[in-house]
């Protein structure tokens, strides 16, 4: 009797931890982010002059800002954007090893040690130029959450893959692989970025509707996997030559929440406007 009334108490607790979990979803608004990959450029002083212009001219926003630069900006950019509302500071990559000799390499721990939250992985250009593979990337994405920083994964297809219309297929096996082994609560904390790579740096913008057509997809495999209400709480993110005179259009798609930009991030008079580019409420 007394071993059937405790059973009962830890199922009651199970289920009020499930129900307090969903409600958090269910109030969460879908979060609008615009992140600046800076890729390979900017050297120390010309980072922390760009960092600094942007802080200067952001004015107060609902929208999240996020810079990513490379790892020898982080900690001092951690340091500007401290007590600056709605802007955070992000990697361009990780190891997926917690620590050990791998010369050369950046930790995860190390990232959050100097004040950052936010890390890219899978980009395109690691893709391709490094070899990742889907698996790797999947690695990175747990080294990540576990040390309580948030991925902003990239997926996208190149020209081939669009002309032959796998694109879809394509998209839908880098999600598969790299991100939905994650538990529902894990995945609630993942940023996406689906990056055409035929659109990267190229000037050539996916249209205002073909990067909806993508992101409703990908917002759909989401709720399949996850459910409805996990799907309208994630962030996704639009790539590939946007700019201030594209964003409005690109970001007035009712799935894109804003965009990873790589060319305009790199002119704080860019990157302020496109953070200025969503409809107003
Ligand atoms: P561009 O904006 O220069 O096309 O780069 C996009 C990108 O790769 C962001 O990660």
């Amino acid at each position: 009797m007394e071993e059937n009334l405790k059973i009962g108490i830890c199922l009651r607790l199970l289920l009020l931890q499930k129900r307090n979990y969903q409600n958090k979803i269910k109030n969460m608004k879908r979060q609008k982010i615009v992140a600046g990959n800076w890729k390979m450029n900017l050297n120390f002083q010309e980072g922390r002059d760009l960092a600094s212009e942007i802080i200067r001219s952001m004015g107060p926003t609902e929208v999240l800002a996020i810079l990513c630069p490379p790892f020898v900006h982080l900690n001092h950019l951690s340091v500007l954007a401290n007590g600056v509302s709605n802007l955070e500071i992000g990697a361009q990559n990780c190891h997926q090893v917690a620590s050990g000799a791998y010369t050369g390499e950046v930790s995860a721990s190390m990232i959050k040690s100097v004040g950052a939250n936010f890390v890219i992985i899978g980009h395109s250009e690691r893709r391709e130029f490094f070899n990742e593979s889907d698996n790797l990337l999947a690695e990175k994405v747990n080294v990540v959450l576990q040390n309580d920083l948030r991925p902003i994964f990239c997926c996208g297809e190149k020209l081939d893959i669009r002309e032959a219309g796998s694109h879809e297929a394509l998209v839908g096996s880098q999600l598969e692989n790299g991100l939905f082994h994650l538990d529902s609560e894990a995945f609630s904390k993942v940023v996406i970025a689906y990056e055409p790579v035929w659109a990267i740096g190229t000037g050539k913008t996916a249209s205002p509707a073909q990067a909806q057509e993508m992101h409703q997809f990908i917002r759909s495999l989401i709720a399949k996997k996850y459910g409805s209400e996990i799907a309208e709480a994630t962030t996704i993110l639009y790539g590939g030559s946007c700019k201030p005179d594209n964003a409005s259009e690109i970001f007035s798609q009712p799935d894109v929440d804003g965009g990873l930009i790589g060319g305009a991030s790199l002119k704080a008079k860019d990157f302020v406007a496109i953070l200025g580019s969503f409809p107003k409420q």
